[in-house]
């Protein structure tokens, strides 16, 4: 007999519990997509390439296209459409407007998600593979345009708005009162 290879589940996407009948095979960026119509996280290449489709399962960076949707079940999803408080902006989405952090926008949702993990990571005192001194005393590195640049690495801008990426991503971690510097601020 033929194992069905459908069934329901619960995903609790930006505060709100949404149960669908889904295909086990569905990856979570579909649903979110077909099926919850938040249609903000973008399909790139849908294969783990590009970062468009940057998502936070319990804040921290996910590709939703390489994560299936039964999966996600239990985790709390953030989207774009999730980042802002009401009215208010995320001091990040607020950053990539006032910095004219992208051009056609496509990449930008996916951004934006990671770059709020990457200032939660850096804070959190994570290194990277550009980090000097990766001593657990040392604490987190000064956010260098070249730490952005490589904590940022898997989010692929198609128009090349790099430099006002980094410019962004600077300028909302400065906020939190992460220790920049000129180099990543310029
Ligand atoms: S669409 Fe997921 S990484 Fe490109
Ligand atoms: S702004 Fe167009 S792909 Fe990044």
């Amino acid at each position: 007999m033929a194992r069905s290879t459908a069934g329901v589940i619960t995903l609790n996407v930006n505060g709100e519990k949404h149960t669908l009948p889904v295909d086990h095979r569905t990856t979570l960026l579909d649903a979110l997509r077909e099926r919850l119509d938040l249609t903000g996280t973008k399909k790139g290449c849908d294969q783990g390439q590009c970062g468009a489709c940057t998502v936070l399962l319990d804040g921290r960076r996910s590709l939703s296209c390489l994560h299936l949707a039964v999966a996600a079940e239990g985790q709390e999803i953030t989207t774009i459409e999730g980042v802002a408080e009401g009215d208010r902006l995320h001091p990040v989405q607020e950053a990539f407007l006032d910095l004219d952090g992208y051009q056609c926008g496509y990449c930008t949702p996916g951004q934006i998600c990671s770059a709020i993990a990457v200032i939660e990571e850096h804070a959190a005192g994570w290194p990277s593979a550009a980090t000097a001194d990766v001593r657990p005393e040392a604490g987190p590195p000064p956010l260098t345009a070249e730490e952005i640049r490589e904590r940022m690495s898997g989010n692929l801008c198609r128009c090349g708005a790099y430099v006002s990426i980094v410019r962004a991503v600077a300028r909302a971690a400065a906020e939190t009162g992460a220790r920049t510097t000129n180099e990543g601020a310029a």
